[in-house]
């Protein structure tokens, strides 16, 4: 397994299958992700069958509220595409467009998600990565300190209300999908890793007694973690498989010219714990969020 690791966050991997690693071969896997946060594996070749077994090894996927996105026959696999086939799109064109972390509007968000690349543009359509944790160190002691009791609505129903083009929810969806409350500051279970576990104003909002005052604090610390500095942009190649550990980076897809270009990709995503605040120093679990 050759490592390459990107200049803010992240590794590149190359020479090896992940259909068939042995547990070895996963567990050296495993501590590259811990170590780099951000894998991006070169060269797959995956069935829906060998992609979802690979993704298992993490812990329990978590299907997406969405439904109508999910891959015939394996509900695991979310698709992300703007294909249409027999006039039926078959998958959402429109994904992950803002800055976020995956599944955040449930009680135990994601811990891992793994993206696999069938056909990409030749031209948009990156994705981008934040490091929220870098992104946090780099705030004053004393800011650091005043954001730490600090805690965040993440609001499903609101981030589906702000994308008018969906569908309506189903009652199960609605049922599935109540407003959680998840700590400001995140911290890693496994790793010395705190960040700041946020998103856009549409659907995830900073808890202050003042609304206008918790918006521009709240968009202060957006604009603060996305910028260059503690960003990789991941552009993508057909084959790749690309995973990260959502405690502490927060990522975006980025626009392409649906139009022209095709582009189909399968998301999985691994439950991770309930979010430790970093005044909670409660004991470590491990990666997967088992106890
Ligand atoms: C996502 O946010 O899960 C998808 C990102 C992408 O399609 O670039």
């Amino acid at each position: 397994m050759q490592i390459t690791p990107n200049e803010v966050v992240g590794a590149n991997v190359d020479g090896i299958d992940v259909a068939t690693l042995d547990d070895a071969g996963f567990a050296a896997l495993e501590r590259a992700l811990l170590q780099h946060q951000l894998l991006a594996v070169h060269d797959q070749c995956l069935t829906p069958e060998s992609f979802i077994a690979f993704v298992r090894q993490f812990g329990p996927i978590d299907l997406h509220v969405l439904d109508q996105y999910w891959m015939d026959g394996h509900p695991e696999v979310y698709v992300i595409s703007n294909i249409v086939e027999n006039g039926r799109p078959i998958g959402n064109a429109r994904e992950g467009f803002g800055w976020h972390s995956d599944l955040n509007y449930f009680s135990n968000p994601t811990a891992v998600t793994v993206l696999y690349a069938l056909e990409v543009p030749p031209e948009g359509g990156d994705t981008m990565f934040a490091d929220a944790a870098l992104a946090y160190s780099a705030l004053t002691a004393e800011h650091r300190e005043s954001l730490r009791k600090l805690t965040v609505r993440h609001s499903y129903q609101l981030l589906h209300a702000s994308r008018p083009w969906l569908k309506l929810m189903t009652p199960a969806q609605v049922a599935r999908t109540p407003d959680v409350f998840h700590p400001l500051v995140r911290r890693h279970p496994a790793i010395d890793r705190e960040g700041l576990y946020l998103g856009d104003w549409a659907s995830v909002r900073l808890q202050l007694p003042d609304e206008a005052e918790a918006r521009a604090a709240q968009e202060r610390l957006l604009a603060h973690m996305v910028q260059p500095e503690f960003r990789h942009v991941h552009r993508w190649r057909a084959g790749d498989l690309v995973l990260w550990d959502n405690r502490t980076l927060m990522h975006t897809a980025t626009e392409y010219d649906r139009e022209r270009y095709r582009r189909h990709i399968w998301r999985s995503s691994v439950r991770g714990e309930v979010p430790l605040g970093a005044f909670d120093r409660s004991s470590a679990i491990d990666v997967a969020g088992r106890a």
